[in-house]
C-alpha cells in the first residue's frame, strides 16, 4: 500500500482539442500541484496523441497517475486496436495505471480506489430511438458499419463490461476490508448524476451520457452494504454535478474542451464528506 492522502482529480481534458500554448501551459503547471496522486477519469485526448499526452502528463506531474479512458480516447480509429495503443503508452509512461476492475488500489488504511473505463450504454432515455447521431460515430470504426442497431449493442456491451469489472473490483474491495471506496469512471453511472442547471440531461442525449447498468450493480452493492461508503469520480458530460443516495455519492466533473485544468485536490475526508439521505446538487 503507497500511502496518499491529498488527491488531484482531473477530467476531459481533451488535450488534442487545446491549443499548444495553451497544452504546455497546463503541463507546466502540474509540477506545483500539491497532491500525492493523480484521479483521471478520461478523454485525455484522442487515440492519435494519446502516448504523447500521457507520457508528458505523466512526466510533468512525477507522481502516480491512477487514470480510466474516456470515448474520446478512442476517437480516431477501432477501438481494439486503440487497447493495444492505450496499453503500449500506459506501459511507456511510467508511474501510471490503467484500472480495469480488477485492481484495488489502498491509499490510506481502509480506503482502496478501482474503476473501469466505463462507457454511455445507448439505452437510457430514448435510447435507440433518439434522433440524435452518435457520437464519434465517423471516429470510431465500429460505428461505422452501417447499422444502428449493431452500434447501439456494442456500446451496450462495453456498458455491461464496465458494470461487471467494477462489481468485481467492489467485492474485491470488500473482501480486503475496505470500507471507503473511490469508484473512478468515465460516464456517470445514474441519470440523476447528468443534471446541469437543476434538470437531467434530456432524453435525446441521454442514451450517450449514462452509464445505467453500472449503476444498478453500485446501487446493489451499496444497499448490501450499508457500513461501506462508496464516491463515484466521473466525467463526459462536462457538467458539474453530485448526487447522493444514503451510502453512495456521485460526483460528475466539469472537464472544458480548450482548457485543460486539475479540477482540483481533495483530502480523503473532503471526499468522503458526510451525506444526506437524498440529495442533488
Ligand atoms: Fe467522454
Amino acid at each position: 500500500m503507497f500511502t496518499a492522502s491529498k488527491i488531484a482529480i482531473a477530467t476531459d481534458l481533451h488535450l488534442d482539442k487545446a491549443r499548444p500554448e495553451t497544452v504546455a501551459t497546463f503541463l507546466g503547471s502540474l509540477g506545483g500541484v500539491q497532491a500525492d496522486i493523480m484521479l483521471l477519469a478520461g478523454d485525455l485526448s484522442n487515440r492519435a496523441n494519446y502516448s504523447e499526452h500521457l507520457a508528458l502528463l505523466a512526466r510533468e506531474f512525477g507522481r502516480p497517475v491512477i487514470l480510466v479512458r474516456g470515448n474520446h480516447d478512442f476517437f480516431g480509429g477501432s477501438m481494439i486496436s486503440a487497447d493495444a495503443c492505450h496499453a503500449r503508452a500506459i506501459d511507456e509512461a511510467g508511474d501510471v495505471m490503467h484500472l480495469n476492475g480488477d485492481q484495488v488500489v489502498e491509499i490510506a488504511d481502509g480506503v482502496g480506489i478501482i474503476g473501469h473505463d466505463g462507457w454511455y450504454d445507448g439505452i437510457s432515455g430514448l435510447g435507440i430511438a433518439t434522433p440524435n447521431e452518435i457520437p464519434g460515430l465517423m471516429e470510431i470504426t465500429e460505428y461505422r458499419n452501417g447499422n444502428r442497431d449493431i452500434s447501439f449493442k456494442i456500446m451496450l456491451a462495453r456498458s455491461h463490461e464496465s458494470a461487471e469489472a467494477i462489481a468485481r473490483g467492489i467485492v474485491q474491495a470488500a473482501r480486503k476490508g475496505i470500507t471507503r471506496i473511490i469508484v473512478l469512471t468515465h460516464v456517470p453511472p445514474f441519470v440523476e448524476a447528468t443534471r446541469y442547471n437543476g434538470s437531467v440531461t434530456s432524453d435525446e442525449l441521454l442514451p450517450f451520457f449514462c452509464n445505467a447498468p453500472l449503476g444498478e450493480v453500485l446501487l446493489a452493492f451499496s444497499r448490501e452494504r450499508p457500513d461501506v461508503r462508496i464516491h463515484i469520480l466521473c466525467g463526459h458530460t462536462h457538467r458539474a454535478s453530485r448526487m447522493v443516495l444514503g451510502n453512495l455519492s456521485v460526483e460528475t466533473l466539469a472537464g472544458k474542451s480548450g482548457a485543460p485544468r486539475v479540477d482540483r485536490v481533495s483530502t480523503l475526508e473532503e471526499i468522503f464528506q458526510p451525506v444526506a439521505a437524498v440529495s442533488y446538487a
